[in-house]
């Protein structure tokens, strides 16, 4: 008979710390083996923890070179740990006194004993030392600016304190009384000459070239609502210039930073499915709220939509070679437009769109083994199925998520300027310039269809 005790925790482990370390070593004294569960950024996230510091695998590494610890494994989902004591034959299951109460449940399967913890210490408390806070503003009084501003106060990295917006008016009534947004402003150039070090773009989308282009000259970090610009060379240009000036230039794709977004594209690098072969996504919005002027939807579906479905298309798939649309104008933009790619290997992407008309907005992904379904409004995930021909082998993963989703991608940002980074993982250059690449081709070929229309109207 075996009577070594195997003793098990979990934890962050962010920035590793006196507390943690104290911890570890009076749970490694309850018994003879210790295995440590450090949480996975994406289960952190959907959890609420927002404002980590360190990537899993930084926190892995930092655990696994303690000596006394005899094993590492990654927590990704709540379920875990009843399945983890039952897998180990865990005998104690040790966690810091913060805990109390909540983890009685596993009583059920092991010994639970909470151990207290060190006073004056915590990850959180690091984090503040040592980082300071952004300071932002928001250029804009567009659709999701209240959103922002509300889920900005999840993101302890992000100060949103200004905004600007070429209506006077707007902006007095806007900050007047407002207890985060103090400080407002007509002129731009006023406005960038403050000591904010990031800006929020969200007008109309004609503008976003011109506002990021001023801001990066200012030296400011930006994230703007996709598309950043309505052509290819001005595309180009701003993420040279976002280069050349060592700044942050970031798509605002919400779904791109969502938790359960990212675990997907895990999954399906870990081969769930097979070998894919097909992506298949559908946005539509009728756009019938109050906040969207008239003219909001003569943007066009494309211009406006497109990006979402890009997004997972591309993610999934890699670079489109080769683009067909089939749209449908009314009064002079897209009011619908389906949109096939090729991409390596023959793969294909099909991209829905459509403004003033709704359809089921899902997603598929179609590989050799399976597929992977993802139910509307797919573009906020928050869970999705892993499905076979054998429908008894179906597997779901749920990865609820916290407001709008946007604090997601505001924590992203903020942790890019705090480490320094100027490129995100979830949304590379790369992947900004792919998920575009659909909306330029569109607008170029309607700009030139519009060029040779008017030339024979002359003859
Ligand atoms: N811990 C502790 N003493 C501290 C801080 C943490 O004993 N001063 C324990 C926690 O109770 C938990 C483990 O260390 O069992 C991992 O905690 P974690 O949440 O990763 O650390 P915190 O410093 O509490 O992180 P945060 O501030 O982000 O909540």
């Amino acid at each position: 008979m075996n009577d070594k005790k195997t003793i098990i925790t979990y934890g962050t482990y962010d920035m590793l710390h006196k507390g943690h370390m104290r911890l570890l070593e009076r749970a490694k004294a309850l018994g003879d083996y210790l295995i440590v569960g450090v949480t996975d950024e994406n289960y952190d996230r959907s959890r609420g923890k927002l404002n980590v510091i360190e990537s899993t695998k930084k926190r892995v590494k930092a655990i696994e070179a303690l000596d006394f610890v005899d094993k590492v494994i990654v927590e990704k989902h709540k379920n875990q740990k009843a399945e983890d004591m039952v897998k180990y034959d865990v005998d104690i299951f040790a966690i810091g006194d913060d805990w109390v109460g909540a983890f009685d449940y596993l009583n059920e399967y092991t010994h639970v004993e909470y151990l207290a913890r060190t006073e004056g210490i915590s990850s959180t408390k690091l984090r503040k030392e040592n980082f300071d806070t952004i300071k932002m503003g928001i250029v804009g009084l567009g659709r999701d600016t209240q959103d922002f501003i509300d889920e900005s106060k999840f993101v302890t990295s992000i100060k949103v304190n200004r905004i600007y917006s070429d209506d006077f008016l707007k902006v007095k009534a806007f900050t007047k009384d407002n207890e985060l947004i103090k400080y407002g402003h007509d002129n731009y150039d006023e406005f960038l000459d403050t000591n904010i070090q990031a800006v929020y773009i969200d007008t109309a989308l004609k503008e976003h070239y011109l506002l990021i282009k001023k801001a990066l000259e200012a030296g400011k970090h930006v994230l703007c609502e996709n598309p950043l610009a309505l052509g290819k060379k001005e595309l180009k240009e701003l993420l040279g210039l976002a280069k050349r000036e060592k700044k942050i230039l970031l798509s605002a794709v919400k779904t791109a930073f969502l938790p359960a977004f990212n675990q997907l594209l895990k999954e399906l690098d870990n081969g769930v499915i097979g070998d894919i072969k097909e992506v298949r996504a559908t946005r539509t919005s009728l756009y019938k709220e109050k906040r969207y002027s008239d003219n909001f939807i003569q943007q066009g579906a494309t211009n406006i939509l497109s990006s979402y479905p890009s997004l997972l298309v591309n993610k999934v798939l890699g670079k489109s070679k080769n683009i067909t649309f089939f749209d449908q104008v009314e009064n002079g933009y897209d009011i619908n437009n389906l949109i096939i790619t090729k991409h390596k290997k023959g793969t294909l992407g099909i991209s829905n769109v459509a403004v003033g008309m709704k359809s089921e907005g899902d997603a598929v992904i179609s590989g050799t083994k399976g597929y992977v379904y993802i139910p509307a409004p797919w573009w906020l995930t928050k869970t999705f199925e892993v499905r076979f021909e054998d429908t008894h082998r179906t597997m779901k993963f749920n990865y609820e998520f916290e407001g709008s989703g946007l604090r997601y991608m505001i924590a992203e940002f903020g942790s890019l300027i705090q480490r320094g980074k100027r490129q995100s993982k979830m949304l590379s250059p790369s992947d900004m310039v792919g998920i575009n690449r659909v909306l330029l081709e569109y607008n170029e070929s309607r700009n030139s269809k519009n060029k040779s229309k008017n030339k024979k109207e002359e003859k």
